[in-house]
C-alpha cells in the first residue's frame, strides 16, 4: 500500500503534465514564430503577394476592440473541419464559394493576429471569413450600432459606446441611417467613434479562405 501511494501520485501528474506538453507546449513552439509566407509563381496567385494577406489599416486596433467587447463570448473564428461539424455546409462560412476558395480554418490562418480569437460559443455566426460575405462597412456599423435596425429579433447587444450622437453641422457621410422608432432627434446624426471604424477594418480583414502557398490550383490537387 505504502509503495503504491507515490506511483499512483506520479502517474496523477503524469496524466496532466503529458497532455500539457503534447497540446500546449509543443503546437507553442511550432506554430507561435508563424510569418507571412510570400506566394511563388506557381501559386498564381494575383489578389496578394502573400498568405495569409499583410494586414494594413486600423486592424490591431480592431483586434484590441474586439477583445475588449466580449465578441468572441458569442462569436468564434474558425471553420471546423467537417468531421467536427457542419460549418462548410453553410454558405459563405468556409470563405469564397464562387471563386472556389472555401476551406476549413487552419493554424497559419492566425499568424497576423496577436490573439487569435477563436471562441468558444455560437451564439451567432461564425467570423472566421465575415470579411468575404460582406464588404459594406455602413452594414458593419448599422450592426454593431443596433443589431435590431436589422433584425428585430437579434439578441446581439448594441455597442452604442463605439458611436457618436452629435449635433449636424454638416451631415456626415459616414452617419449611420436610422429609421423609424431607431431615429435620433431632428438635426441630430450618429457617427463611429475610431474605435468603431478600426473594429469594422478588423472585422473585414476577417478573410480565411486565402490560397495556401504550394498548394497548387483546385484543378492540379484533384489530379493528383
Ligand atoms: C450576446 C451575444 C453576442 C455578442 C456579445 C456579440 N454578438 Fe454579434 N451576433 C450575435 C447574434 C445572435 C447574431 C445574429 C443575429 C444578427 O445578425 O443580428 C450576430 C451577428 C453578428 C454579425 C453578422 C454576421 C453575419 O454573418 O451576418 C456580425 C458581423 C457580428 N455579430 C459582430 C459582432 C461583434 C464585432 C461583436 C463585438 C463588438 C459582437 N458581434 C458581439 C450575438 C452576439
Amino acid at each position: 500500500m505504502k509503495k503504491e501511494f507515490p506511483v499512483f501520485i506520479l502517474g496523477l501528474a503524469a496524466a496532466f503534465i503529458v497532455p500539457l506538453i503534447f497540446l500546449i507546449v509543443v503546437p507553442y513552439l511550432q506554430l507561435s514564430d508563424a510569418k507571412p509566407e510570400n506566394y511563388s509563381e506557381e501559386d498564381d496567385v494575383v489578389a496578394a503577394w502573400a498568405y495569409p494577406a499583410v494586414w494594413t489599416g486600423a486592424n490591431k486596433e480592431g483586434e484590441e476592440v474586439y477583445a475588449s467587447q466580449g465578441c468572441a463570448y458569442c462569436h468564434t473564428q474558425m471553420v471546423r473541419p467537417t468531421y467536427a461539424g457542419a460549418d462548410m455546409w453553410r454558405k459563405g462560412w468556409g470563405g469564397n464559394e464562387e471563386e472556389g476558395l472555401a476551406r476549413e480554418t487552419r493554424a497559419a490562418d492566425y499568424t497576423n493576429d496577436r490573439r487569435a480569437m477563436l471562441g468558444y460559443m455560437r451564439i451567432g455566426q461564425d467570423l472566421a471569413n465575415v470579411g468575404t460575405r460582406n464588404r459594406d462597412r455602413a452594414w458593419y456599423h448599422q450592426k454593431l450600432y443596433n443589431a435590431r435596425t436589422q433584425n428585430v429579433d437579434s439578441s446581439m447587444p448594441s455597442y452604442k459606446n463605439l458611436y457618436r450622437k452629435q449635433q449636424i453641422a454638416q451631415p456626415s457621410e459616414n452617419a449611420i441611417k436610422l429609421k423609424g422608432r431607431f431615429a435620433v432627434e431632428e438635426g441630430y446624426e450618429v457617427v463611429p467613434t475610431e474605435k468603431a471604424e478600426a473594429l469594422v477594418d478588423y472585422l473585414l480583414s476577417r478573410k480565411m479562405d486565402a490560397p495556401i502557398p504550394g498548394a497548387g490550383t483546385d484543378e492540379e490537387v484533384a489530379a493528383k
